[in-house]
């Protein structure tokens, strides 16, 4: 059961979304690594793994079209964005947002990326999550199993300089998925926002630009 302090807290970022019109509170665990990290800097190419209800997708859109107007100059920058979510369960629609409803550690999800992205992408965020089976153990490697394909998509589809938010569960093995993810960025982090309950063990690792 979660403590008096998890329930508040659960409770006012609930509230909170329904105020601001997202679709879970986890929009301002978003929020918050962005505040911290600026993952959206530049960001035009996105795709959000576990997307539904769609949260994070919502707080995508919002960068993206501000990018469009803020680094409208000589260096990197489009005329456009593309966002994708990808989730088993379904996502209903959001304007000028591809929603793909597929599970994304099957190998033909690669074929929708190229389709639809053709080319490198800027941002991936990962809230992707096991069903949990109340071990914490257990649900710790269950999930670093999937983050370990996630990097796959990551290793072939994040451009140069690209960024990454990757939700895990703490646990024995987390320091040496960590230790494996490190080469592949300048910058690595290991992050809980303010609006993750503390009881809860997820932790978020930013990744910030990509080495190659
Ligand atoms: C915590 S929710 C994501 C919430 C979302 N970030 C938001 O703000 O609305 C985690 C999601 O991961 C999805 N998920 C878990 N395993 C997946 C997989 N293999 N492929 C696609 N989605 C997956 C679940 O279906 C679930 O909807």
């Amino acid at each position: 059961m979660a403590n008096h302090k998890d329930f508040h807290k659960k409770e006012t970022y609930y509230k909170q979304a329904k105020v601001d019109g997202y679709r879970a509170r986890s929009a301002y665990k978003l929020f918050d690594i962005q505040k911290r990290f600026n993952i959206f800097r530049r960001a035009f190419y996105i795709l959000d793994i576990g997307c539904a209800p769609g949260s994070w997708l919502q707080v995508a859109k919002k960068y993206a079209e501000e990018n469009l107007v803020k680094y409208s100059d000589q260096h990197y920058h489009r005329d456009h964005y593309k966002i994708m979510g990808v989730d088993i369960k379904k996502t209903s629609h959001i304007e000028n947002v591809n929603i793909v409803k597929a599970d994304i550690t099957k190998l033909e999800i690669q074929t929708k990326f190229n389709l639809f992205f053709q080319s490198k992408l800027d941002l991936i965020l990962s809230d992707a999550s096991i069903k949990k089976t109340g071990n914490k153990f257990t649900d710790h490697l269950k999930q670093l199993d999937l983050c370990y394909k996630i990097m796959e998509i990551v290793r072939n589809n994040l451009k140069f300089k690209g960024n990454l938010v990757l939700k895990a569960f703490q646990g024995s093995d987390f320091v040496k998925f960590t230790k494996e993810v490190n080469p592949l960025f300048k910058i690595l982090k290991s992050y809980k926002p303010m609006s993750s309950k503390k009881k809860s063990n997820e932790i978020f690792i930013i990744g910030l630009q990509k080495k190659n």
